[in-house]
Order: C-alpha cells, then structure tokens, then sequence
C-alpha cells in the first residue's frame, strides 16, 4: 500500500466517515462466522503488534483476528524490540513497513503512535494510549447497537476523564447518541477531545453534558459505563484514588437508571472498586460482549485499513 494511500486509526473520530459501516461488518463477521471463514482479505499480509503496556484483550483479539482473516500476526513487546533508547519512533516505522502491511501500537504517550503513523508507510493502528482506545469504541458502538440501546434514556459515564471515555465519547456522538459523564473535579476529560466530540455531537443531533455528580449522570440512564480509577502508567500517583469517593457503579447507583439499562466496563475491572460484585455478575452487565466484540469489531477495522478491495465487496456479502 503506497503511503499517500494508507489510512491510520489514532482516534475513533478517523473512521467517522465509515464508522456506520464499519460496524455493520463487524456484527456481520460475528454473525456469518462460518460463511465467511473462506473470505480471507489478509491473506499474504503480516500484522505486527507492539506493547509498551501489558494487554490480555487486545493482544488476544488481535492474534487470533488476524489469523481468522488469513494473516499472521506477530506480536512485539516494546522490552525485545529496539524502540526507544536504542531505535527512534521514525525509523522504527520504516524498518517495519518494510516488512508488515499494518502495525498495531499501544504506547504510553499518545505522540508516540502519532509519530509512528507520521513515518510508516502501512497502517498504523492505536490500540491504546494514555490519550486514545479507538478499538474499545468500536467494540462497545459494536455492543449497544447489538443490543439495540439506548433504545430511551442516555449514555452515563461514571469515572474518570481518561482514554476510554475520550473514544466513547466520540463514538457515542458518531452514532447520535447524547451522553452524560461524571468526573471528579479535576479530572474531566482532555478540552480538545471534547470540543471535537460535542462538534459531532451537534451535528448528529446530539449532545454531551458533564457533571461531577454520579447520581445525576446515571439517572434515567439507558447505559452505564465505568473503567479503572487509576490507568496503567498512574499507578504512582499518589493521593488519585481517594478523588472517586462516591463514583463506585454499585446496587443503590444503578438503580437510579431505566431498569433495562445495560452495565458496560472495557476490562480489566477492579472489582470492589469501581464496580461492585453485584453490578458486574448481573443480568445487566455486557462486559464479556464487549471484550468478545473486540475481535469482529478490529478484524472489520484491519479489513478496511488493509484491504480496500475487500472492503468495498462486503456490500454485496451483507
Ligand atoms: N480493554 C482492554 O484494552 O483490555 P486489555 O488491556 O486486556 O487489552
Ligand atoms: N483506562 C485504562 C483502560 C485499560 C483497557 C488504562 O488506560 O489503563
């Protein structure tokens, strides 16, 4: 793929002109697993993953995603690689698009995999940083259009004003869905990915509040979303955990929402945290969906990303 041609996905909002399609392709690679196992648009190409952070979803989904599409993944972890001291983010680009035909980046500073699309000259894809989860949004867009929510009520984000909520946001505003946060003082989310996500929001008819106020996100709510208080890379700062008194999703907050709202979390969940046993294990809870659909959700991306031919005959499949 020459590199005028290439698309990357940094953020969700990348993919905004085929996000719709995007996910139709994803449920329908989940639908038709067996009708499909012949359609095999990576076929001949190499995807290479790098992890400067641990992973068990995305790592996983990703392998095997890859290979169900007839492509080999291979998987680096930044400690066996030259990035960083010894290799720069630029060359490491090109070095690897002399060999992949996508490269897959979860990093800690959201420049890093900026830089490393800059240079390659094949696909990059986020696949997390501190600033972007664009596959974790696919996935839960994925989810709640599979269970045709919120069919009343909004989106309710309880937590904090991180790299999942960015996405989520954006997707959520995508897809025309209003959506109301709580965040501790402090921690709201990053200015400039909101102002992006309340444009689209506008433009879809849409709309996203904020609150510091857990009980006033969830109420009347038809999704309830939260993550982690402390994201990997945080674990050292001192004194942010005691900032969510009050923003754990358990029994008495939940019920403050419609009675069939759905309970979403990305994973992994400490649980006892901000997630109760109760809340978690409940018939509301779609957490497994989410991390399953992780998988038709980037196995729809990479078949854009990678294969336009493919892409463009998947109308005539569904
Ligand atoms: N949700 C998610 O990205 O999980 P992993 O950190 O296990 O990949
Ligand atoms: N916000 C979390 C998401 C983990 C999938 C983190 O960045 O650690």
């Amino acid at each position: 793929m020459k590199s005028d041609e290439k698309r990357d996905l940094l953020s969700i909002d990348d993919l905004q002109d085929v996000f719709s399609d995007i996910i139709d392709w994803a449920i329908t690679y989940k639908r038709d697993t067996n009708y499909h196992s012949d359609f095999q648009p990576l076929a001949g190409m190499a995807i290479g993953s790098i992890y400067e952070k641990p992973s068990t979803r995305t790592r996983v989904s990703f392998e095997v995603g890859i290979t169900k599409l007839g492509g080999q993944p291979l998987t680096l972890s930044k400690s066996d690689i030259q990035l960083g001291s010894s290799e720069s983010v630029s060359d490491t680009a090109s070095v690897l698009s002399r060999y992949l035909d996508c490269i897959t980046y979860r990093c800690f500073g959201h420049n890093s995999v900026a830089e490393l699309a800059k240079h390659a000259t094949v696909p990059v894809i986020n696949a997390l940083s501190d600033l972007h989860h664009p596959c974790q949004a696919a996935a839960d867009l994925m989810t709640i259009r599979e269970r045709r929510k919120p069919s009343q009520g909004h989106i309710a984000w309880v937590g904090d004003g991180n790299n999942v909520l960015h996405d989520l946001m954006l997707a959520s505003a995508m897809a025309g869905y209003d959506m109301v946060y709580a965040t501790p003082e402090g921690m709201a989310p990053d200015p400039h990915v909101l102002e992006r996500a309340t444009k689209i929001a506008d433009s879809n008819g849409a709309s996203i509040r904020g609150t510091i106020d857990p009980r006033e996100a969830v109420a009347d709510s038809g999704v309830i979303y939260t993550d982690v208080f402390i994201s990997m890379g945080e674990e050292n700062l001192d004194g942010k955990a005691d900032l969510f008194s009050g923003f754990q999703v358990n029994d008495e907050l939940v019920s403050l929402a419609r009675p069939d709202y759905i309970f979403m979390h990305c994973l992994p969940a400490h649980r006892g945290d901000e997630v109760t046993d109760s809340v978690i294990d409940s018939g509301n809870s779609v957490v497994f969906d989410q991390a399953e659909n992780r998988m038709w959700a980037q196995m729809s991306i990479l078949t854009f990303l990678c294969n336009q031919q493919a892409w463009q005959t998947y109308k005539d499949l569904v």
